[in-house]
């Protein structure tokens, strides 16, 4: 193993109770007398409530409560930007899954035969299930106020007759299909009743902060009547952002109806076909560019197809309105993102929040300029990309560290052998596979866009105990993808002491402030902070102690690492658990808050011009992959990905998110596909929605990382959670170009459609 970072190399905190199958997720908690929790909902995606009868579920064996808008003891508003969206529906469903009543019973048998005695009539009305025509004056409204409800906007410079007149005009529509999130954990909630009369709120969930906020709301109580646990979470990626919220307060809503616990889990089907999905776009992308290559402006267009709630939709949207023309600087930008409301899949958070979708457009443009060109697509991209001399963002704004896409590009070409590779690949002579490789890059704004920005905060909770071992507590939360190990990484680094001596477990809001949602790839960087705030504060007063004991005076020169402090003016060493006896001894506090929060920025929305995000890194993929020519199925060969990510903080957990997000973005860019009927999930199981296995996986996947550190990086580094899914898409899409020779403009790429395009 190579070991590089701050990591020493101790196993992650949650390793072994994983590994042994000890670990608590969100269904293992019971608690007595508690009852289970069934949500009734529509089977149609449009139409109006005609009857809806309980009466039979309520006098169901085992019971004990069956809610309907009429007699829900409960603010049924439960709209997170937009008020568009209630807990129970009363007389329109707009999506399939829409609640209509909840149940609670003894059992998990006994809630789901209720559920099913639930009497629901629902007359069925025309719905709006294509972007495309959902802005058309004939189409029907998903609600009332129209179906566009957000637009955002980039204007920079102007498109005089010169640039419109261009030598080239590359005008091309990108359908980017959405994707199921595929936790393997689905959502779910246990609600609590304290004696005190609030409750406790245990939930597979990224978010805490939101539910309890929520949750809050929907009783009408204070903040601290609602204490969010987040149990151990199999997975997440956008996917438990804001939705949990919804299960929470399901379940919250039969609690209180009942003064006992319930438990609500959802099945896969269900899950499938209520929870938020990547949202499927439609981008138009027009491109201006000199016989040169160079690019003069760029026109874009997307539809972002947001299901029948509003939720993140617009957060996503305004990330892709940003991120559309990539990391190019680009004099004459105009882009357009109009959110959509139809009754297809609730949009929202995934991995990348929208880049991956508008990056698969901007890349494929690129080699599609690059080919007409007869230019490499690396050196249409240089030509184009951000440098030092050209070091500016969508938003106008001057870039901190722009020569490291030229560093980014230098890394794909050398490690993946590009020129030989793309030859190597063209000339390929087997009579039954067609070869291609595509490369990807994106600009990635890390942390929360400026519309966001006021939830940027984080905080650490940090005691040193009697005997020099440490609890820590965090805001932000893991998912999965090792954030508990980061936090402790970094913790030991700036106490200088091991990190088997500190313990951390998942977020409670109980115990820390409100750290904005663990999105946006920025639990690093914003729990990271927090940390090392806290851990100075603690330095502080540990130092003069060391300094005593050691018998030197210059706290400057002291240094401790793991547990031992030392100094140059002493050949002596004293541990850190002598040196907190002494802490404890003269009654000094030994507990720290610690506190994060981003410089504010100045942005402006109609224009998009300002500064978007606190900072940026770069990324990139390099696809080679075979084409089966007799049924169009792709066969992933070789991977190669290469990112700027500050510093390394722990190298086992930056491959294993560089590798997670390699095959989740194959995923969706070669196989994932929702089959819809009038908003009706036909696939929503994984027998029929494949994701890929472990047969999938490429033959190798290779990696490289620009260690350039960022200022306001803990030790430096940036955030890898989202970059290393967002080039896929691009990448695969143009590898498929390269080995068909064809135009390629959507994603996923499943055979059906690959052998089209061969076709054609
Ligand atoms: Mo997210 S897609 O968890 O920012």
């Amino acid at each position: 193993m190579k070991k590089s970072g701050l990591d020493q190399g101790i196993p992650r905190p949650d390793a072994v109770a994983k590994a042994t199958g000890r670990s608590l997720y969100h269904a293992d908690r019971v608690f007595p007398k508690m009852l289970y929790g069934v949500i009734v909902g529509s089977k149609v995606a449009c139409g109006t409530i005609t009857r809806l009868n309980v009466e039979k579920a309520r006098a169901m064996p085992g019971v004990r409560a069956v809610l309907t808008h009429e007699n829900l003891d409960a603010n049924n508003r439960i709209g997170l930007i937009f008020d568009d969206q209630t807990l129970l529906c009363s007389d329109t469903v707009r999506m399939a899954g829409d609640r209509v009543a909840l149940i609670a019973a003894d059992s998990i048998h006994e809630a789901k035969r209720a559920a099913r005695a639930v009497e629901v009539e629902i007359t069925k009305s025309p719905g709006v299930y294509d972007v495309r025509t959902a802005l058309d004056a004939d189409s029907p409204l998903v609600h009332p106020s129209g179906n566009c409800f957000k637009e955002f906007h980039v204007r920079r410079g102007d498109f005089d007759q010169e640039v419109i007149n261009a030598d080239i005009v590359l005008d091309e529509e990108f359908v980017i299909g959405g994707q199921e999130h595929a936790y393997l954990e689905t959502q779910g909630t246990t609600a609590v009743p304290q004696p005190d009369g609030s409750y406790e709120v245990y939930s597979t969930t990224q978010c805490p902060f939101y539910i309890r906020g929520r949750v809050s709301r929907m009783l009408g109580v204070a903040h601290n009547q609602i204490r969010v646990i987040q149990t151990v979470t199999g997975g997440a990626f956008g996917g438990k952002e804001d939705y949990p919220d919804e299960p929470a307060m399901c379940a919250v809503a039969l609690a209180k109806a009942t003064g006992r616990p319930v438990q609500i889990v959802f099945p896969r089907d269900f899950d499938m076909q209520v929870t938020t999905k990547r949202h499927p776009m439609v981008i138009r992308h027009k491109l201006f560019a000199e016989k040169t290559g160079k690019i003069m402006g760029v026109k874009v267009e997307i539809l972002v197809d947001s299901g029948a709630y509003a939720g993140l939709s617009t957060v996503v949207a305004e990330r892709a309105n940003i991120s559309a023309v990539g990391p190019y600087d680009i004099d004459n930008i105009e882009v357009t993102t109009k959110v959509i409301y139809t009754n297809n899949l609730f949009g929202g958070p995934y991995r990348g929040f929208g880049a991956p979708q508008v990056s698969a457009a901007h890349e494929g443009q690129m080699d599609r300029l690059a080919a007409l060109l007869g230019k490499d697509p690396m050196e249409i991209r240089r030509l184009n990309g951000v440098s030092d001399s050209t070091p500016h963002f969508a938003s106008g704004e001057t870039l901190a560290q722009p020569h490291l896409y030229g560093e980014l590009l230098s890394r794909m070409e050398k490690l993946s052998d590009w020129d030989k590779l793309r030859k190597k690949a063209a000339s390929s002579t087997d009579p039954r596979y067609i070869e291609g490789v595509g490369m990807g890059t994106i600009i990635y704004g890390v942390n929360l866009h400026w519309g966001g920005s006021r939830l940027d905060r984080g905080a650490a909770y940090l005691i040193i105990l009697n005997d020099g071992s440490v609890s820590l507590s965090v805001g932000i939360t893991d998912m999965g993808q090792g954030a508990l190990a980061a936090m402790r990484t970094i913790c030991a680094a700036a106490l200088g002491i091991r990190e088997d001596r500190i313990r951390i477990a998942e977020a409670d809001t109980a115990m820390v402030p409100d750290s904005g949602p663990t999105v946006a790839s920025r639990a690093t960087m914003s729990g990271g902070n927090a940390v090392i705030d806290a851990a100075r504060q603690l330095n502080e007063r540990l130092a003069p102690f060391a300094l005593e004991l050691l018998g030197v005076t210059d706290d400057t020169k002291l240094t401790a690492e793991m547990g031992i402090y030392s100094h140059p003016d002493s050949t002596d060493t004293v541990t850190f658990e002598k040196v907190v006896e002494r802490l404890y001894g003269e009654r000094i506090n030994p507990a720290a808050v610690g506190w994060y929060r981003s410089e504010s920025r100045e942005y402006y929305p109609e224009t998009g011009q300002g500064q978007a995000y606190p900072f940026y890194a770069f990324g990139g993929h390099v696809v080679h992959l075979a084409i089966d020519k007799e049924t169009g199925q792709i066969k992933i060969k070789n991977v190669f990905a290469v990112h700027d990510v500050g510093k390394i903080i722990n190298r086992v957990g930056i491959e294993g998110q560089v590798h997670g997000g390699t095959v989740q973005g194959l995923g969706w860019a070669t196989m994932e596909e929702f089959r819809l009927r009038e908003g009706v999930m036909l696939n929503a199981g994984f027998t029929d929605y494949l994701i890929p296995t472990s047969l999938d996986v490429p033959e190798s996947i290779e990696m490289d990382f620009i260690e350039e550190p960022e200022a306001q990086g803990p030790f430096g580094a940036k955030g890898i959670g989202e970059p290393s899914f967002i080039s896929v898409g691009g990448a695969v899409l143009n590898a498929v170009a390269h080995a068909t020779g064809k135009p390629v403009t959507s994603l996923p790429l499943t055979p059906e459609t690959v052998f089209n395009i061969m076709k054609s």
